[in-house]
């Protein structure tokens, strides 16, 4: 007998899907049965990656609250409800000296890591508890912000709020059972890559960072992906509150 779908009947907004760990966390969810819609701001590529997995996708910025607002709309007309978001959208400066980063950097690193996860819970944390739905959220968060490497501390600062926030959150909204966890990826090859390392995506260019990774390579989309699945289906009904970090044993 072939295995049920881990996601069967499920909707669930992935932001960020157009490329790099978001596309990976997409593709996985539609192969498990879930229906998906992106968000993202690159239109293009959002309408390909739609496309190709036979999804839906809207052009939307998670750092605005209407932007929220009209997701969670277009969810329940589009699949008559919502339950699982994935924020994986995610921004940072180019490694650099502390003091060199400019308040606009610290302003948008904040803003597109942390103040999305403010408004995704502000707006659809109220619909799970009106519609008594056991929705849970999966915040792509990272090792940077377990094990914050140099120059790039806003970055790091802004993912341990996120792992921070979501574990208040898992406390605060477990009698309603709404679950919240974390995934922490360490350095992968995606759009990403070339400002973590401060110079071009290349397997050279890589090797500092995966050198100090015990299993020796980076994190795939699809390790990303696997991870979301996990903690997103059933499987994971009473996990809430966890940071899972898919790193090949960097944070050890
Ligand atoms: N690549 C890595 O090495 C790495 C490691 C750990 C964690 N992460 C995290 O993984 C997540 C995904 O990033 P990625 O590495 O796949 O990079 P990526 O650049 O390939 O994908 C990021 C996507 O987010 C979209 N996006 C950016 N700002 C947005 C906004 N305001 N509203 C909507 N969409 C927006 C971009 O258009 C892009 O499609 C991020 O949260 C990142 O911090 C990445």
């Amino acid at each position: 007998m072939a295995p049920q779908p881990r996601l069967e009947g499920k909707v669930a907004i992935v932001t960020g899907g157009a490329s790099g760990f978001g596309k990976g966390i997409a593709t996985k969810f539609v192969e498990e049965g879930a229906l998906v819609l992106i968000a993202d701001l690159a239109d293009e590529a959002g309408q390909g990656v739609a496309k190709e997995l036979g999804c839906a996708f809207t052009v939307g910025d998670v750092t605005k609250r209407e932007d929220w607002e009209r997701l969670l709309k277009e969810a329940i007309d589009k699949f008559g409800r919502l339950d699982i978001v994935i924020n994986n959208a995610g921004a940072t400066y180019a490694n650099k000296a502390t003091e060199d980063v400019t308040e606009a950097e610290f302003d948008r690193v904040m803003n597109v890591n942390v103040k999305s996860v403010y408004l995704s819970t502000n707006v659809i944390v109220p619909y799970f508890m009106e519609k008594e739905i056991s929705g849970n959220f999966v915040q792509i968060a990272s090792t940077a912000g377990v094990r914050p490497r140099p120059r790039l501390t806003w970055y790091n600062a802004s993912k341990a709020a996120v792992i921070n926030a979501t574990k208040a959150m898992a406390v605060e909204y477990g009698p309603q059972q709404i679950r919240f966890n974390s995934v922490s990826p360490v350095i992968g090859s995606t759009g990403m890559t070339h400002l973590f390392i401060g110079k071009a995506n290349t397997p050279e260019n890589r090797k500092a960072f995966e050198s100090t990774v015990p299993l020796g390579r980076g994190s795939t989309p699809a390790d990303v992906a696997n991870a979301c699945c996990y903690l997103a289906s059933d499987e994971a009904a009473f996990i809430t509150g966890v940071n899972l970090e898919v790193d090949g044993g960097r944070c050890v």
